[in-house]
């Protein structure tokens, strides 16, 4: 190999697909750049504990986000509001040790970043350090622009997120589409203009009209992560219990079922239970004598 040829490790991030190319370490900000370069859509599912996590890592997720939306679906809260940086921290320790192979992201929870940029420092310097993680999550466009700053100087890669921030849901009334009409448009694109600027390595839009969505996408060129972003973002992202259908309820308009896991589970619980007062369980094999 001269200087000129790439390495190993260098090819694989270039003309590999994302994480089947990735074999025994985990995907990075630069195998991200190198599929948005070759046209290569991504997924990203949330993941708030290590056995989940550790099943989207063998199905080839290369990208988990350990999302504050754990306060909706993983801690019993109704929004993501009250979700604390020890919580953060806890649940996104068990991610990185579920997974081998998929690039952890973990959000910044509300009030852990706004303050200053300099608290943003410290708070993602917590997420990387006592969780491991690989990179931090942070809300809003022109106005977290300084703070993104401030960690990608640091070190940090830094995943940002506007149009729907679901932690400025009491601000917004509820969870609204967002971008609609010519100045929100405008100030989206700014707002993704901001991010790129500041050094972010891929961008959220959640909840945003699909051709806006496509507009950004062409115009930057970081990776567009879209949920609820229409079908033209470079990559797509759920949350896990909404795709595999463990949430409660109605979901919203975006998401997709994969799957009726409240149903498997609760029908496991009850035949378990059925088992229990019937005697059937447990049986001989199952008895140590
Ligand atoms: O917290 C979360 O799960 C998120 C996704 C909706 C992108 O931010």
């Amino acid at each position: 190999m001269n200087a000129s040829s790439p390495s190993p490790a260098q090819n694989q991030a270039s003309t590999a697909t994302l994480y089947g190319g990735v074999t025994n370490r985990r995907v990075t900000v630069r195998d991200l750049a190198a599929a948005k370069q070759r046209g290569e859509k991504w997924a990203m599912l949330t993941a708030y504990d290590a056995l989940t996590a550790g099943v989207f890592d063998e199905a080839g997720i290369p990208v988990l986000l350990v999302g504050d939306s754990a306060g909706n679906c993983h801690l019993g809260y109704e929004t993501t509001v009250p979700v604390t940086m020890d919580q953060m921290v806890m649940l996104s320790a068990a991610v990185v040790r579920g997974t081998r192979r998929s690039m952890i992201v973990a959000d910044l929870p509300f009030g852990s970043y706004q303050e200053s940029p300099a608290q943003a420092m410290h708070n993602a310097a917590r997420l990387m350090k006592d969780a491991g993680v690989g990179a931090v999550k942070l809300e809003g466009g022109e106005r977290s622009a300084r703070s993104i700053e401030l960690l990608v100087e640091a070190g940090i890669p830094v995943m940002a997120h506007i149009g729907l921030t679901p932690q400025s849901v009491h601000a917004f009334g509820g969870y609204p589409v967002q971008g609609r009409g010519d100045e929100a448009a405008h100030q989206l694109l700014r707002d993704a203009k901001a991010v790129q600027q500041a050094g972010a390595f891929a961008v959220v839009l959640e909840a945003v009209p699909a051709e806006l969505a496509a507009q950004v996408t062409e115009q930057l060129a970081i990776p567009t992560v879209g949920i609820g972003g229409g079908p033209d973002t470079d990559a797509q992202v759920l949350v896990w219990t909404d795709m595999a259908g463990m949430t409660a309820g109605r979901v919203p308009k975006f998401v997709k079922q994969y799957a009726n896991l409240r149903a498997v589970l609760g029908d496991a619980a009850r035949e378990f239970a059925e088992d229990v007062r019937g005697g059937a369980f447990p049986a001989e094999e199952h008895s140590f004598h």
